[in-house]
């Protein structure tokens, strides 16, 4: 059987870099931080230390505002765009100037559980664990201050690549309002190592670069970007993804003693799962995110209406959502399609726009075991190790057909199977 664990191991082990695991090599040779936690949890089957190394490293590179980048540039390679002499962030060691969907403390906790059973791995769970809570408590407090600095109790992403969902078909018209004019000449290197058709378009690509290029002259100075933005769009994924780690870091932080961190990030998830609720569509039994620069509701049925699975949304909100899956299972031999095979926008092949992500099926399993939806997350877990028989640790899978697209080899598909294979 390919979806092995001794396979899964392998891919881990091949994109190991010592303290850091790279996506996948030649695509993205550096360190990303969704990628980092979650890769965590698949290591944690190998050695708990080398699965906390992960997380740590990735904070290391903290920003002093608390910001923790999307990317760490550990060592030089011209195989990415854009690298640390297009973001010119000025950190010490080069990071990206923009953030990604906050797992940490959501992965914290699965470690931290997890290494119950045995005496040695707990001791480290909690020490290596206490030291992490300040640095995500401090991240989350970033996000509050300058991602919602209204007051509105949900969270804006700046850029598609925040999202880590970057083309999708919910950013389209925001993207649109972006001008593309005036941006230094650029070269793509994504598309020497993955079939253009797959990837992003070069339109968004120059949406993509116009972003960091303003932000660059605003100076990185995060309590201007929010309101300079011109792309600033309240997602509901992002924001549940942040509600659950602020609730699993709070759970972690109680374990240990540490009251005030506990009822802080308590709080604030209570204050957005409330917020959040507002985001309920009605006629697209989903949840349906916003632009914050306009005002407009943004109408399409994506993957992100439905990852607020993973926050303690209401019985009702969690049935529906397991309703739209299993609705998506009957059109499609695979499951959980990026954007709904029948709604506009759909394209198979093309990244977010359609195709399956085994780290979004492991996301949307969590959060339906949590409101006891098994039936429907027995399926996705099917579904996935289907995949990996069929195509082996691809990016990403078409629906219908189960073909792989994008990058070989991919570490946190491989992390997700270890999830998926020792539970
Ligand atoms: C890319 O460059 O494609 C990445 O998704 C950015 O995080």
């Amino acid at each position: 059987s390919s979806a092995s664990l001794e396979n899964a191991f392998a891919v881990l082990r091949e994109n190991d870099r010592g303290t850091y695991t790279v996506p996948t090599k030649g695509l993205y040779p550096f360190q990303w931080n969704w990628d980092s936690c979650l890769t965590a949890l698949g290591l944690a089957a190998i050695s708990q230390d080398r699965a906390w190394t992960e997380i740590e490293t990735l904070f290391e590179h903290q920003w002093p505002d608390g910001m923790v980048p999307q990317i760490v540039f550990h060592v030089p390679s011209d195989t990415y765009f854009p690298g640390p002499d297009i973001w010119q962030t000025n950190r010490p060691t080069p990071t990206s100037g923009i953030t990604q969907p906050a797992v940490a403390g959501f992965a914290v906790r699965r470690l931290f559980d997890r290494a119950q059973d045995r005496h040695t791995d707990r001791a480290m769970a909690e020490t290596r664990s206490r030291a992490l809570l300040h640095k995500i408590d401090a991240w989350h407090a970033w996000f509050y201050r300058n991602r919602d600095p209204h007051g509105e109790g949900l969270v804006a992403i700046l850029h598609p690549w925040e999202a880590g969902r970057d083309n999708s078909v919910d950013w389209d018209e925001a993207l649109a309002q972006v001008p593309t004019s005036g941006i230094t000449p650029y070269r793509r290197r994504d598309t020497d190592h993955a079939n253009p058709a797959h990837r992003p378009t070069d339109a968004q690509y120059d949406a993509f670069v116009w972003l960091v290029e303003h932000f660059r002259r605003l100076g990185w100075d995060n309590s201007l970007l929010h309101d300079a933005s011109p792309f600033r769009v309240v997602d509901p994924a992002f924001n549940a993804i942040l509600i659950r780690s602020c609730a699993d870091l709070a759970a972690v932080a109680e374990a240990l003693g540490e009251k005030t961190l506990a009822q802080r990030n308590r709080a604030w998830a209570q204050r957005s799962l409330d917020a959040l609720d507002a985001l309920w569509h009605v006629s697209s039994q989903r949840y349906q995110g916003f632009n914050r620069a306009t005002g407009e509701r943004i109408d399409s049925r994506s993957i992100g209406g439905l990852l607020p699975i993973l926050a303690a949304i209401p019985p009702a909100r969690a049935a529906a959502i397991a309703g739209q899956i299993a609705a998506m299972g009957e059109q499609m031999h695979f499951l959980v399609p990026s954007h709904d095979p029948g709604a506009p926008g759909y394209e198979a092949q093309r990244y977010w726009r359609g195709p399956i992500w085994l780290i979004t099926n492991f996301l949307i399993e969590n959060g339906l075991r949590q409101a006891g939806q098994t039936e429907v997350a027995d399926r996705i877990v099917r579904s996935s190790l289907d995949l990996i028989e069929k195509s082996g640790f691809a990016e990403y899978y078409e629906p219908q057909t189960g073909a792989a697209l994008g990058g070989g080899r991919f570490t946190w598909t491989a992390a997700m199977v270890i999830e998926f294979l020792t539970r």
